[in-house]
């Protein structure tokens, strides 16, 4: 699994968990990065949908959400994965770019990753091992980086691992079908064709750093369009084109564009995670999920109390309580019918590392109106 900012690492047992409890057959991970979260659900059973606006994140995508693991020939790919291994190193783009102008790679495994990517381009374009190859490549390259998991800057010295040779293993594949899209958020969920889903996880990025500029190295790798590029980290041009800003990363369009993906998604329980350096206050979203239901925030922190966050109130609705912030703590806020939702809080917190905290809603249909609802129930 490569290196990436927000990745749910930790987060994984707990999702699968309230995907589980909800009885997912049919799951979306909108946001789904480095497709963690959505092989989780897949390996469960479910026939998952994975979405990213990233490239290389759709690669991830249609190798371990995509493909059925039953119907890729492991003898064939590991003959073809060593066929790549052996290929004479040669000096191309990455090399120039990546391992000589900056520093991200040793420039003998510049050239060597070089060469596997033009052969994966000359004689696997179209197949069904390509993805599968890219991705072997990308996870390859991630594991002799010289970086701190960000490719906006790279060591000054070689981190160790940089000084290892390039090995291309093969993907830990899943059986079942699924499907991955590449665009945006809020497009694909008001598509038709992306259809309807018990479970949906949502993970947004939240504030002003971009996923296409953190990760334009995988980005280039992937498109193989050795683009033109600019600064010490030599990012891709595109990287100052409009096009390639995300609603999610621009403070003046955030809330509105995750406000539209929570009311358009299909989905009968949404967990949506907040991160404790949004934008967005807590509440902001306790408030967009609100029209889906019952709400629940479920968090895991051992040092702050997150229903004061959201603000604990008397039965009466007076408000009682709020802290200014949330280190270290992660977040998801449940919606849906009540006993879905109930049952996710129950098992996601059953599933977590640390103890969990839990704080719930009623809708505006609730005794005492949308606020006054909010009470403490566990934590
Ligand atoms: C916090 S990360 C998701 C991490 C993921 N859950 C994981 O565990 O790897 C946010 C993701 O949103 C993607 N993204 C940003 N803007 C988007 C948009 N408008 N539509 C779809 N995906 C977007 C980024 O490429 C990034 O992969």
């Amino acid at each position: 699994m490569i290196k990436y900012i927000g990745s749910k690492r930790r987060l994984v047992p707990v999702i699968a968990s309230i995907g589980r409890a909800a009885g997912t057959e049919r799951a979306l991970d909108l946001f789904t990065g480095t497709t963690r979260v959505a092989q989780a659900l897949k390996a469960d059973g479910a026939r998952v949908t994975a979405v990213d606006s990233a490239s290389y994140s759709h690669v991830l995508a249609r190798t371990y959400v995509a493909t059925d693991a039953a119907t890729v020939d492991r003898d064939e790919l590991a003959e073809v994965l060593a066929e790549l291994a052996a290929l004479p190193p040669r000096r191309g783009y990455v090399t120039e770019v990546f391992c000589e102008n900056a520093r991200y790679f040793h420039p003998d495994n510049g050239q060597r990753i070089d060469a596997v990517r033009d052969a994966i381009e000359d004689r696997y374009a179209g197949s069904a091992l390509h993805p599968i190859l890219l991705t072997s490549l990308m996870e390859a390259a991630d594991r002799v980086d010289s970086t701190t998991g960000l490719q906006m800057a790279f060591l000054k010295q070689w981190a160790p691992r940089a000084l290892k040779p390039l090995e291309l293993r093969a993907p830990s594949l899943i059986d079942g079908p699924g499907v991955s899209v590449c665009g945006d958020a809020l497009e694909t969920v008001r598509s038709v064709d992306i259809g309807d889903f018990d479970f949906a996880y949502l993970d947004p990025p939240y504030n002003q750093h971009r996923y296409f500029s953190n990760y334009h190295v995988w980005e280039t790798l992937v498109r193989w369009d050795a683009p033109d590029h600019y600064g010490i980290a030599c990012k891709r041009a595109d990287c100052r084109e409009p096009a390639s800003h995300s609603p999610f990363n621009r403070r003046s369009s955030m809330a509105e564009a995750l406000a539209e993906v929570v009311a358009a998604v299909r989905a009968s329980l949404v967990v949506v995670s907040y991160n404790d350096e949004a934008w967005l206050g807590l509440e902001a979203l306790v408030d967009m999920c609100m029209n889906r239901g019952h709400v629940a925030v479920l968090a895991f922190d051992s040092k702050r109390y997150v229903g004061a966050q959201i603000g604990i109130h008397s039965p009466r609705g007076v408000k009682v309580g709020s802290v200014s912030h949330l280190r270290n703590t992660e977040i998801m806020v449940l919606s849906g019918p009540r006993d879905l939702v109930e049952a996710g809080v129950e098992a996601g917190a059953a599933a977590g590392s640390a103890p969990a905290r839990v704080a719930t809603t009623e809708t505006a249909q609730g005794a005492g109106g949308a606020r006054d609802g909010l009470e403490v129930v566990r934590g």
